[in-house]
């Protein structure tokens, strides 16, 4: 996929809720040199926050309320309908809380990243920052990974670690997380749409220069 600037990676974005991930990517999008650029936003819920950021960015918006279609398969259909629409060719999910099926995972193979708010494959699932405390893992952190048809599974693209604090609770810890997650997503889409993140034998290899950032975002380093 590598690009210069002119030929920028077209991204779908699909959120259900406050969008400060989308906002990351947004404001990487902003800077000149960022190989990609938002082509739509969508959301299964109109009252998404993220939906006011998109459209204060001036980027074209959707709302595919799942509950309008008779089944997951229609409400997918018509999410890809108005990707493919809007040129789409990379799509991330960004706090989209619907588990998609194994159609539209394989339709978007290769093309479809989601972020998730632990270091996989630790703790999959919900309520992450709670289950690690629980745990007792001294660190915590955030992966960025190419979806597979399993829930939270798929080769990973970038990671960052944070410490786990002897007094966090889920909210600090998430607070922290979240710091990177912003940090993270944008990193995995830069490596993506230069053409230096490649999927081979369902692990991404990432090709690095002396004046590229690195593949692994780690705040301890
Ligand atoms: C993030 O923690 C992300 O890792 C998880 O859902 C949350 C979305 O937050 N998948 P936001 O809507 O991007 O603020």
């Amino acid at each position: 996929m590598g690009r210069g600037t002119r030929d920028r990676l077209k991204l779908g974005v699909l959120i259900s809720g406050r969008g400060s991930n989308l906002q990351a990517l947004i404001d990487a999008c902003a800077e000149p040199d960022f190989p990609a650029e938002i082509a739509l936003v969508l959301s299964n819920r109109a009252d998404a926050g993220g939906l006011e950021r998109a459209r204060a960015a001036g980027i074209a918006t959707g709302v595919v309320p799942h509950r309008d279609f008779e089944d997951k398969p229609s409400f997918e259909k018509a999410m890809t309908e108005a990707l493919d629409a809007a040129g789409v060719e990379l799509v991330c999910l960004a706090g989209f809380m619907r588990l998609l099926s194994a159609w539209f995972v394989e339709r978007w193979h290769d093309r479809l990243l989601n972020i998730h708010p632990s270091l996989l494959p630790a703790f999959p699932g919900l309520d992450t920052h709670r289950r690690a405390i629980e745990a007792g893992v001294r660190f915590h952190g955030c992966t960025v990974h190419f979806v597979r048809t399993a829930m939270d599974t798929g080769p990973i693209v970038v990671q960052a670690a944070v410490p786990v604090e002897s007094d966090d609770t889920p909210d600090s810890l998430a607070a922290r997380v979240l710091e990177q997650e912003h940090r993270c997503y944008p990193l995995a889409v830069r490596l993506i749409a230069e053409g230096r993140a490649r999927v081979i034998d369902e692990r991404v290899v990432v090709t690095t220069t002396a004046a590229a950032p690195p593949a692994t975002l780690n705040p301890m380093g």
